[in-house]
């Protein structure tokens, strides 16, 4: 087999560098080490930036997130059960919109599968060759047997434990590393959210976040330890531990109900530099991670796309390699300010220490965000997607 772009990954940085990447004439086949049920079945990120948004409908898949998205102009955080307001409209003018990483998923593998453009699903022992050299090919056992795809590049879009960023010599690579020694455990049900706007709550039991989909589905999350396992958390646990975390308003406006999904996601703050190595392009996850907080993960994966997508499309078009040239730079740019924010948010909200000293630290950093404009002002430009 023989494509221009050989894409590793159909999660949403995959999908959406292959739907940009076929609108503009640039044949590109994705490669998944699972099924697209699988795929489907992970939930994840809910609130978008404006850039994402765009791009989206650049793709050519944004009609469902037009009509079912919901856009937010701010966002509440509660310290301690008493509730204060952000409003991102009136100090950026810009909003952000909760939908579903699920269904962006799914609007783009419908695209996809709409065009026509492959993805070979369920491909395993993926193994990248000759990144360096001018033929690079992408090996994988499907159905039984071992296939090749021959290609110009390869873009790794396949998150933090594929096998992209492995594939490459570790003296040519920095990562930087911070874990957090908690986890979120994340529900979703079909009940009303407690309120119209998010709600990140920093409580002395640590921290939650109530969420949505849509007004009839939430998504809840608490802080939790990086020891527990789902099977020690039924949904009753859950609500328990949830409801002290609330002001008095959203605790009474609190409807539970069975989950429909369940899950317990570690918080983790990485970088790996460069992102690009020869003819291989790490994108999204595979090149960094940031802690859900700030709500940044799947908005980066987007603006690494943006930017590869573009260096590939001048390198066919204008025959430029200038945009291929400056890729991991720029996108590197980007993302260190996303992890700074991320790695703000987080540690300002959770209980990370029992230390009464770092308590007394995140109060007065939580006083300054909702006294000071100019700092209510930073937090809501780095909520909504920086412009450069
Ligand atoms: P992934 O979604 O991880 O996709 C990678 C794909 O590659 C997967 O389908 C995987 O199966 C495949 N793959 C892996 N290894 C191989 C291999 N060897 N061969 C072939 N295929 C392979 N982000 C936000 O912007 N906003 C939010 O509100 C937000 N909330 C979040 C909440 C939680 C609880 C979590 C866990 C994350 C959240 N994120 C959020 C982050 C966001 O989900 C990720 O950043 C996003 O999924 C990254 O997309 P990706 O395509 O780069 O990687
Ligand atoms: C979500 O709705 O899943 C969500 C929202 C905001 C975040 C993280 C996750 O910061």
């Amino acid at each position: 087999m023989r494509t221009q772009v050989a894409i590793i990954g159909a999660g949403p940085a995959g999908l959406l560098l292959g739907q940009l990447l076929h609108k503009n004439g640039i044949d590109n086949v994705i490669v998944e080490r699972h099924t697209g049920e699988y795929v489907l079945g992970r939930v994840r990120a809910g609130v978008i930036e404006q850039v994402t948004m765009d791009l989206l409908d650049e793709a050519g898949v944004g009609e469902r997130m037009h009509r079912d998205g919901l856009i937010h102009d701010g966002v509440q955080i509660c310290v301690d059960g008493k509730r204060h307001h952000l409003s991102f409209k009136e100090l950026t003018g810009k909003s952000v919109m909760v939908y579903g990483q699920t269904e962006i998923t799914k609007d783009l593998m419908d695209g996809r599968a709409a065009v026509g453009a492959p993805t070979l699903y369920a491909a395993y022992d993926v193994a990248l060759h000759d990144i360096h050299g001018g033929k690079p090919r992408v090996t994988f056992r499907k159905d039984g047997s071992t296939h090749e795809i021959e290609c110009d590049f390869i873009a790794g879009c396949d998150g933090f434990h594929g096998i992209s960023r492995k594939s490459v010599p570790p003296s040519a690579i920095s990562n930087y590393e911070r874990v957090y020694p908690l986890g979120w455990l994340g529900i979703l049900s079909e009940t009303p959210p407690v309120s119209e706007e998010l709600i990140y709550v920093r409580h002395p039991r640590g921290f939650a976040l109530c969420s949505m989909r849509s007004p009839t589905r939430s998504r809840y999350y608490i802080q939790c330890s990086l020891a527990d396992d789902i099977e020690s958390w039924p949904d009753e646990r859950f609500w328990e531990e949830l409801r002290p975390r609330l002001d008095d308003e959203a605790r009474e406006a609190l409807v539970t109900g069975p989950s429909i999904e369940k899950s317990i996601a570690p918080l983790r703050s990485f970088v790996a530099e460069p992102m690009r190595f020869g003819r291989l392009f790490l994108a999204g996850d595979a090149a960094h991670i940031v802690p859900p907080t700030g709500a940044k993960g799947l908005n980066l994966a987007a603006s690494d796309v943006q930017y590869l997508a573009r260096g590939l499309i001048e390198h066919y078009r204008d025959k430029s390699d200038s945009g291929l040239e400056h890729y991991s730079e720029r996108a590197l740019l980007r993302v260190w300010k996303a992890e700074r924010f991320s790695w703000w948010m987080t540690t300002m909200l959770h209980r990370i220490s029992d230390n009464p000293f770092d308590y007394q630290l995140q109060l007065a950093d939580l006083d300054y965000l909702f006294r000071s404009k100019a700092a209510a002002t930073a937090f809501a430009e780095n909520y909504v997607g920086l412009p450069y």
